[in-house]
């Protein structure tokens, strides 16, 4: 027993080393570069991309995942020409449609988070239905992020604290964070341990804001639409050698 090697830290109240990824959110970003490389259209690359997800998705499980949150369309990629966006809106359709029968038979619940109600009428049902479908599994939770951003997030969660305090039943002296986060799109579910963001570009874009106050924050080199269990399972190496503090020492 005595040869083991020493955790990084010995556990403590608030530090140690790096424990499971229990919830893990991902950057999918580099469709587009993936395409250029190959010289195929942007579309190409985001159908390769829809590839890559059904894989992380099925990986995930059977790697301690619990919460795997999807960065799939922004609230700044509206920005984007029309057809690109209506490509990408087109694919999730398609992805939905054509997985849902899986999904629910491997026991994933699908959920959204971001301003997803503000899709097209006939795909927000689409989604709902496919959100009640599988809203009783309880194998993997996979959160599509869709029209997110998480400015957008907070500025709904503190819009939706004032109505309160206007209508008197909140006083604003009781606002604290844990108000706030009860606000937000991920109530319900457990901070992400780590947030991975395929293609080497090192920045959030406006994801998961303040849910990532303490998160382990992975870059791959990997382009999304090359990315698969193997590299999965790489990233949750790399995660597993931080130590992670919490503020504490
Ligand atoms: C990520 O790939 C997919 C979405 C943002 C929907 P990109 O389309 O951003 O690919 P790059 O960054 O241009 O390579
Ligand atoms: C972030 O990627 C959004 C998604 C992965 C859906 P972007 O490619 O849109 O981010 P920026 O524009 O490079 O920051
Ligand atoms: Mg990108």
């Amino acid at each position: 027993m005595t040869t083991a090697a020493a955790p990084i830290a010995v556990a403590g109240v608030a530090s140690g080393t790096a424990a499971a990824v229990r919830h893990l959110a991902i950057i999918m970003d580099g469709n587009g570069r993936w395409a250029k490389s190959r010289r195929l259209p942007r579309l190409a690359g985001h159908k390769a991309g829809v590839e890559a997800v059904r894989r992380v998705v099925e990986a995930a499980p059977g790697l301690g995942i619990e919460v795997l949150t999807l960065y799939a369309f922004s609230s700044e990629n509206w920005k984007r020409p029309a057809e690109e966006v209506a490509d990408l809106m087109g694919l999730l359709r398609h992805y939905v449609q054509s997985e849902i029968d899986t999904l629910a038979k491997n026991g994933v619940r699908l959920e959204f988070i971001g301003n997803w109600r503000a899709l097209k009428p006939d795909l927000v049902a689409m989604l709902d239905e496919a959100r009640r479908r599988t809203a009783g599994n309880v194998r993997l939770r996979l959160v599509m992020a869709l029209n997110y951003g998480g400015q957008d997030e907070l500025a709904r969660a503190a819009r939706q604290l004032a109505e309160a305090a206007v209508a008197g039943t909140l006083d604003p002296a009781d606002i604290d964070a844990g108000l706030l986060g009860a606000r937000l799109d991920t109530a319900d579910m457990p901070a992400p341990d780590m947030v991975l963001r395929t293609s080497g570009e090192m920045r959030l874009s406006n994801f998961l804001l303040w849910q990532s106050a303490y998160a382990e924050f992975v870059v791959t080199e990997t382009l999304w639409p090359d990315f698969d269990a193997a590299a999965l399972a790489s990233a949750l190496d790399e995660f597993a050698t931080r130590e992670r503090r919490f503020g504490g020492r």
